[in-house]
C-alpha cells in the first residue's frame, strides 16, 4: 500500500545563509525522503524560512532594511545550496507568508476557545525595557555582570564564565545590548499556554512516551514532567505554562483581539511546516483540509537536538489542542562538528562553507555519501573529518562500488558491442547473495540507520571485487577462446553494479541517474532490482562516473585561515549581522561590488584601525601558494636604534600582479592588525585591496596607491 507521507526540516532563522549543519539535516531527510518515494509512497517534503522574531527585527534593522526586505533577500539565496546538495524539497516557503499569518491565528483561536476550557490564559508579567528603544528586551539583548562570578558583559540568559543559570534581573549593572542604556522594569500583559493543565499533562507524557520517540530522546523528555529547572535556578515540578506573546514593536503575527500582541516566534515557526504544505497544495490545486483529514497521512519532522522541546511538547499540544492531527514522529539528530571543532553555534560560522564547497566544484555526493556513512537513527553528534572524508570517499565509494563498472564496461563495449552476456553459475550466486541483501538495505534507510545500510552495500561491493579479483578480465581478455566467460564476467559485474545503485540510489541521486542512462535501464527502485536485465541488453560507452577528492580541495575548503591572504579573508570572513546570526557571505548582484554593507560603525571604531602608507621595497613569489606574494614594505618604521625597519606582509594577490611590477610601488597598510602567523609564515598586517564579492566571475584584485606625494608612514585618516 503507497502510504502518503509529509514530511519537514527544522525551519532556518532567516537571519543568515545555511552553514553545513543545516545541510546535514537536509541530507538526511533528502535521503529518507528519496528512499520512501523508490518505494511508492507519495512524498510530500516541506520547509520555509524562520522568520519573525526580536532578532532578525534588529538584525535588519542595523543594515537598514524591513524585516520583510530583509528576510526576502535570505530567501533568494537559498536555492543555490538546495539545487547544489540535490535536496527536493517540494517547497519552500516563508513563515511570514498569509498562510502562516492565517492559520497560526486559528490555530491561536481554537486554542483560546477550546470547547472542553481555555489553553490559553493572560497574565501581567514585569520584564526588562529599553527606555531608549522603547521596548522589552529578550534576554539575549540584555548584559550585565554576572550575580555568581562576577564576570562582566554577560548575557540576560546564562553566564559564559561560569555556566550559571539565571534571570536578567539578577544581573548586576544591566544594560541594554542594543542602546547601552539601563533597562527599566516594566508591566505587561503576556499570553500563555496552559503547559501546566492536567489535559495537557496526561495528553504530552502519553505522546511522549508511547515508544514513537526515540529512547534517548523520550527519557529526556521524561525529565521535563517531573523537575523543572527555573531561570533562578530553583526547580518546580512538572511542566510549566509557556509564554506565547511579545509586545510591540516586534517582527510576528499579530495575536486576535490583542492590538500590539504577537505572537512568540516559536508558537509560529512549526505552524510554518503547515503552512508551507497549504502553499504546496494551493499550487497544485490540492484541497488542504482534505488532504490533513486523511486518516492515513504520517507526519514527520526531521529536527537537530536543541529544539526538541519545541517540538515534543509544545507543538504536539498546540496541534492537539487546537483540533488537528498531531505528528507521527519527531526524528532528532545530533549536531555536526567539523574537524573535531566546536559545535556550529547559531551565532558562530562554520569551518566548512557549503557554498565554498560548491565553489570549489567539489562533489555535492562525496558530502551525501561521507555524511550518510556516518548518520544513524541516533542523536549523537557527528564530526566531519577531512581526511577520514577523503579516505571514505575515495576508497570506498569510488575504490568499491564505481570501480565495478570501469573494470567491466570497457570490455563489454569495446568486444562485444556493449551486449550482455549468459550469466555464468559462479556468477549466478553471487547476484542473488546481492539481490537478498536488499531486505536489509531497506529496513536500515527506513529506519534511518544509513551508515548500516552504506556498510552492507560496501560489503556486497566487496563481494563483486573479490569476484573479479579472482576471475581477472583483463587477462581473460588476453587469452584466446575464453570470449564467452570474458563477457560472462562482466555481464556479471554490470548486473552487480545494477543492484548496488540502487541500494545507494537515495544517497546518490545524480550519479544513479547517469549510471540509468549509460545503463540504459528504467529508473531503478527496490521493486526492479528482482528481475535482472536479460541477456543481450544492451549498454552505452562507460563514462567516468566519478573524480576522487584530491588533497588540494580539502586544502581549499579549509584553507581560509591558512593560506589565503588578508585580502581575500577580508571578504571571506563571516559578517554577522547580529548577535545570534550564522555568519552572511553571499555575492549579491544588485549590492555595489556584490556584497551589501557591512553594520554602521562609528567614528571611534574607525579609528581603531591605523592605516599607513607603505612603499613596497621587496616583492616575491611564495613557493607552494598560487594565491600569496610575500611583500616587503617600508611604513616609515624605525628599529630603538633607529634603523629603519621593515614588514612583511603576505597578501592574496598574485593572480593580479607580478612581484616585480609592484617593487618601488606605493599601497596602504594596516599598520595595526595583530600579526598572523600563517601556513607560509608570519604576515606582519594587511595591505588593502578592492575586488568584487564574486570574485570567480568578476574581474580583478586591485591594490590600493596614493596619490603622488605621499610618503611612508602618513597615517590615513
Ligand atoms: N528556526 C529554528 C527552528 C524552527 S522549526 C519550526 C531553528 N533554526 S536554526 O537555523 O537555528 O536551526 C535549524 C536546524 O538546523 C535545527 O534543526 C538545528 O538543530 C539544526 N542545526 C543547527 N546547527 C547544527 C549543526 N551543527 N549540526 C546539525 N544540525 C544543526 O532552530
Ligand atoms: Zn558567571
Amino acid at each position: 500500500m503507497p502510504r502518503q507521507l509529509f514530511v519537514t526540516t527544522a525551519l532556518p532563522y532567516a537571519n543568515g545563509n545555511f552553514h553545513i549543519g543545516h545541510i546535514m539535516e537536509y541530507i538526511q531527510a533528502d535521503i529518507w525522503v528519496r528512499f520512501q518515494r523508490m518505494q511508492g509512497h507519495a512524498v510530500d517534503f516541506c520547509c520555509a524560512d524562520d522568520t519573525h522574531g526580536a532578532p532578525i527585527m534588529i538584525a535588519a534593522d542595523k543594515v537598514g532594511k524591513t524585516p520583510q526586505q530583509f528576510v526576502t533577500d535570505i530567501a533568494a539565496g537559498r536555492k543555490q545550496y538546495l539545487d547544489g546538495f540535490h535536496i527536493s524539497f517540494d517547497n519552500w516557503h516563508s513563515t511570514d507568508a498569509p498562510e502562516n499569518h492565517e492559520l497560526a491565528r486559528q490555530i491561536y483561536r481554537d486554542l483560546r476557545d477550546n470547547a472542553d476550557g481555555s489553553l490559553i490564559e493572560s497574565k501581567t508579567i514585569e520584564q526588562f525595557f529599553d527606555p531608549e528603544k522603547n521596548m522589552f528586551l529578550p534576554d539575549r539583548f540584555i548584559k550585565g555582570e554576572c550575580p555568581k562570578c562576577h564576570s562582566k558583559d554577560q548575557y540576560g540568559d546564562n553566564c559564559e564564565v561560569c555556566g550559571a543559570v539565571y534571570a536578567p534581573t539578577d544581573l548586576i549593572n544591566p544594560f541594554s545590548a542594543l542602546s547601552g542604556a539601563t533597562p527599566v522594569l516594566k508591566h505587561s500583559e503576556h499570553f500563555f499556554f496552559k503547559l501546566s493543565d492536567p489535559r495537557c499533562v496526561d495528553f504530552l507524557s502519553q505522546w511522549t512516551q508511547d515508544g514513537k520517540l526515540q529512547p534517548e530522546v523520550a527519557n529526556k523528555v521524561k525529565e521535563w514532567f517531573s523537575v523543572r529547572t527555573n531561570p533562578d535556578g530553583s526547580t518546580s515540578e512538572g511542566l510549566g505554562d509557556w509564554d506565547i506573546s511579545r509586545d510591540a514593536p516586534y517582527f510576528g503575527i499579530e495575536i486576535p483581539d490583542a492590538p500590539g500582541k504577537y505572537f512568540y516566534v516559536w508558537l509560529d515557526a512549526p505552524i510554518g511546516y503547515l503552512a508551507s504544505l497549504k502553499n504546496l497544495l494551493k499550487k497544485r490545486g490540492q484541497n488542504y483540509d482534505a488532504y490533513m483529514a486523511n486518516p492515513a497521512l504520517e507526519q514527520y519532522h526531521f529536527i537537530g537536538k536543541d529544539i526538541v522541546t519545541f517540538h515534543t511538547l509544545f507543538w504536539p499540544a498546540t496541534l492537539h489542542f487546537s483540533g488537528r492531527k498531531t505528528p507521527d514522529n519527531v526524528f532528532v539528530h545530533g549536531f555536526l562538528t567539523v574537524n573535531n571543532g566546536e559545535k556550529m553555534s547559531k551565532s558562530r560560522g562554520t569551518g566548512l562553507d557549503p557554498l565554498k564547497y560548491l565553489d570549489l566544484g567539489m562533489n555535492p555526493e562525496w558530502l551525501r555519501y561521507y555524511l550518510a556513512a556516518k548518520l544513524s537513527a541516533r542523536n549523537e553528534d557527528i564530526d566531519f573529518n577531512a581526511d577520514d572524508f577523503m579516505a571514505r570517499v575515495n576508497s570506498d565509494l569510488i575504490g568499491k562500488f564505481v570501480n565495478i563498472a570501469s573494470r567491466a564496461a570497457g570490455f563489454l563495449t569495446k568486444r562485444f558491442e556493449g551486449k550482455l552476456g549468459a550469466v555464468p553459475a559462479d556468477g549466478a550466486a553471487l547476484l542473488e547473495l546481492l539481490r537478498l541483501g536488499h531486505t536489509v538495505v531497506e529496513r536500515m534507510y527506513e529506519e534511518r540507520e544509513y551508515a548500516k545500510a552504506l556498510r552492507e552495500t560496501m560489503l556486497l561491493a566487496d563481494k563483486v571485487n573479490a569476484y573479479v579479483d579472482a576471475n581477472k578480465p583483463w587477462e581473460l581478455a588476453k587469452q584466446e577462446g575464453m570470449d564467452e566467460r570474458l563477457q560472462g564476467v562482466c555481464t556479471v559485474c554490470i548486473k552487480a553494479f545494477r543492484i548496488l545503485t540502487c541500494y545507494l540510489k537515495p544517497v546518490l541521486p545524480e550519479l544513479a541517474l547517469q549510471v540509468e542512462s549509460f545503463l540504459n535501464i528504467a529508473p531503478l527502485s527496490f521493486a526492479t532490482i528482482t528481475t535482472l536485465l536479460p541477456a543481450g541488453h544492451v549498454i552505452g560507452n562507460y563514462q567516468h562516473l566519478m573524480q576522487r577528492v584530491t588533497p588540494e580541495q580539502l586544502d581549499a575548503l579549509f584553507g581560509v585561515k591558512e593560506d589565503v591572504a588578508p585580502v581575500t579573508q577580508a571578504r571571506a570572513a563571516p559578517k554577522k549581522v547580529a548577535t545570534s546570526s550564522p555568519a552572511v557571505v553571499v555575492s549579491d548582484p544588485n549590492a555595489p561590488g556584490g556584497e551589501a554593507l557591512a553594520p554602521v560603525i562609528s567614528i571611534d571604531d574607525f579609528a581603531k584601525i591605523d592605516l599607513r602608507i607603505a612603499k613596497i621595497v621587496a616583492c616575491e613569489v611564495v613557493e607552494g601558494s598560487s594565491k600569496l606574494l610575500r611583500l616587503t614594505l617600508d611604513a616609515g618604521e624605525k628599529d630603538a636604534d633607529g634603523n629603519p625597519t621593515t614588514r612583511h606582509v603576505l597578501s592574496g594577490i598574485a593572480s593580479a600582479y607580478q612581484p616585480q611590477d609592484l617593487v618601488g610601488e606605493f599601497t596602504v597598510l594596516v599598520a595595526n592588525l595583530a600579526p598572523r602567523k600563517m601556513k607560509f609564515g608570519m604576515s606582519e598586517g594587511m595591505v588593502l585591496a578592492a575586488s568584487h564579492a564574486d570574485e570567480a566571475t568578476q574581474p580583478g584584485i586591485y591594490l590600493l596607491s596614493p596619490w603622488p606625494g605621499a610618503i611612508p608612514g602618513m597615517r590615513i585618516h
